[in-house]
């Protein structure tokens, strides 16, 4: 198990999927599985500051993680993740705004808890080092410099035929990492243990190659 936290845009998704191609593991992305709840909220139109609402939301809602050979597919309601849908900027904050209710995080803890032990896995999110695989053999915290980060997530957007100035992006990633930071459960922060990584001035090879080899010298 090896674990990689950080802020918005800082690249983890880009080396986890690097990462688990080379060692042959599974990607495990728990940012999506907020940003299914998120789109539920959306979807159903409900107030994510009413607990109640959210709570019963959670009570109707049947989310898995699927293993397939070495793909790990997220599945709400019977249906595969629509990975375009939970993209947008909208869904970001409101997944970042839902992150914070407690019994959302505690709702998906067994979720993401159950993949553990199938396989080798490269789980990426806020909390992974330090609430949801404590005992990870590996832990991680990406981190770069604010304006790095949004320059890589418009460049992203800008793939996806999304094109949003840079100020935007770089407010909107802001908000959403304050949020998640200064949150009473499980913010994002890193493990005692976690080994930092600044990703400010590295190509995703060269931060693919340090953390390769980081991990080849612990496993
Ligand atoms: O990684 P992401 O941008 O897809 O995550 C969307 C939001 O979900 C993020 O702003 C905070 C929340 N999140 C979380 O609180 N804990 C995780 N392990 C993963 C994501």
């Amino acid at each position: 198990m090896i674990t990689i936290d950080g802020p918005a845009g800082v690249g983890k998704s880009t080396v986890a999927k690097c990462l688990a191609a080379r060692l042959g593991y599974v990607y495990l992305d728990t940012g999506a599985l907020y940003r299914a709840i998120a789109w539920k909220v959306q979807h159903e139109q409900l107030d994510p500051n009413n607990l109640a609402h959210i709570q019963a939301l959670l009570a109707r809602t049947d989310l898995r993680l699927m293993l397939s050979g070495d793909v790990l597919s997220i599945w709400v309601d019977g249906q595969a993740l629509n990975q375009e849908v939970i993209r947008t900027p909208g869904i970001s904050q409101l997944a970042s705004c839902i992150a914070a209710i407690q019994s959302v995080r505690d709702w998906l803890l067994p979720i993401q808890r159950k993949v553990v032990g199938e396989v080798g896995i490269i789980a990426e999110g806020r909390d992974m080092g330090t609430r949801v695989f404590p005992s990870a053999d590996v832990k991680f915290f990406l981190d770069a410099e604010l304006e790095v980060r949004a320059i890589r997530r418009q460049r992203e957007l800008g793939q996806q035929g999304k094109d949003i100035d840079l100020k935007t992006v770089r407010n909107d990633i802001a908000v959403r990492d304050d949020r998640d930071r200064t949150r009473m459960v499980d913010p994002l922060c890193p493990a005692p243990e976690a080994i930092m990584v600044d990703t400010s001035r590295q190509s995703v090879k060269e931060v693919v190659g340090h953390m390769m080899q980081i991990i080849a010298d612990r496993l």
